[in-house]
């Protein structure tokens, strides 16, 4: 899978691109590439934004920008874009991202993610370049950049070689082994502290009562909800 991601701050990513997983995965043969709206910006200065029309707080991501930093990358009329790539722009009130979602982003081939900040992107950005906006909870961060991280991370890690350990990925919380509930609990040593015991059938080496007991509880903490 090949992931480009348009933001104000590439060097964000520096960190997020050297963990384990990620870097697991791109070794395998994907990518993750980051891309400065500034660089392409045919305004003078570096500008990337401007002040609302109508006024109001804040600046505002300019569709003259976007549309040359998508050029300069892929050399085809934005509009055209989304119709070969899912183009994904962040924003606090797009369709939350969850395990449903990130199943279909991890099967895409290419994926193109816009980071704004401050106030926004211009609304023609999200009407004729976006395929879609995705949002990651109902709270306002200041820019889409840490949202893109977490999609990021949470789409890798399914890719085959992510984790080293594939049963991880398989029989994680809310994935269809677990019949979409959250994960059972975990135990490690010691098995006894401050009186606090590990439940016995995780100590008893009876595969099948552990493997049941582990349903149940999955199963019971997705009733919780
Ligand atoms: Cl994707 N962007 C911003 N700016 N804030 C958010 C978000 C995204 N998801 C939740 N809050």
């Amino acid at each position: 899978m090949n992931i480009d991601v348009f933001t104000l701050f590439p060097d964000w990513f520096q960190w997020f691109a050297s963990q384990r997983h990620v870097s697991n995965v791109v070794a395998g043969g994907s990518s993750l590439e980051c891309l400065n709206f500034r660089d392409h910006t045919p305004l003078s200065g570096g500008q990337v934004d401007d002040m609302p029309f109508g006024g109001g707080a804040g600046m505002v991501l300019r569709v003259d920008v976007v549309e040359s930093a998508l050029r300069a990358r892929y050399g085809v009329d934005p509009v055209e874009l989304r119709q070969r790539r899912r183009v994904v722009a962040l924003t606090p009130g797009g369709r939350l991202l969850d395990e449903r979602l990130l199943g279909e982003l991890a099967a895409e081939p290419d994926l193109t993610l816009l980071c704004g900040r401050y106030e926004g992107f211009d609304e023609r950005i999200l009407e004729q370049f976006v395929s879609e906006e995705i949002s990651i909870g109902r709270y306002v961060l200041s820019g889409g950049e840490l949202a893109a991280m977490v999609l990021c991370d949470a789409v890798l890690r399914k890719l085959p070689g992510a984790l080293g350990h594939e049963r991880s990925a398989v029989e994680e919380s809310f994935s269809e082994t677990l019949g979409g509930h959250p994960e059972y609990p975990h135990y490690t040593r010691p098995a006894e502290y401050r009186g606090w015991r590990v439940p016995e059938v995780l100590l008893s080496g009876h595969h099948q009562r552990i493997e049941d007991w582990r349903r149940e509880r999955s199963r019971e903490r997705g009733e919780r909800g």
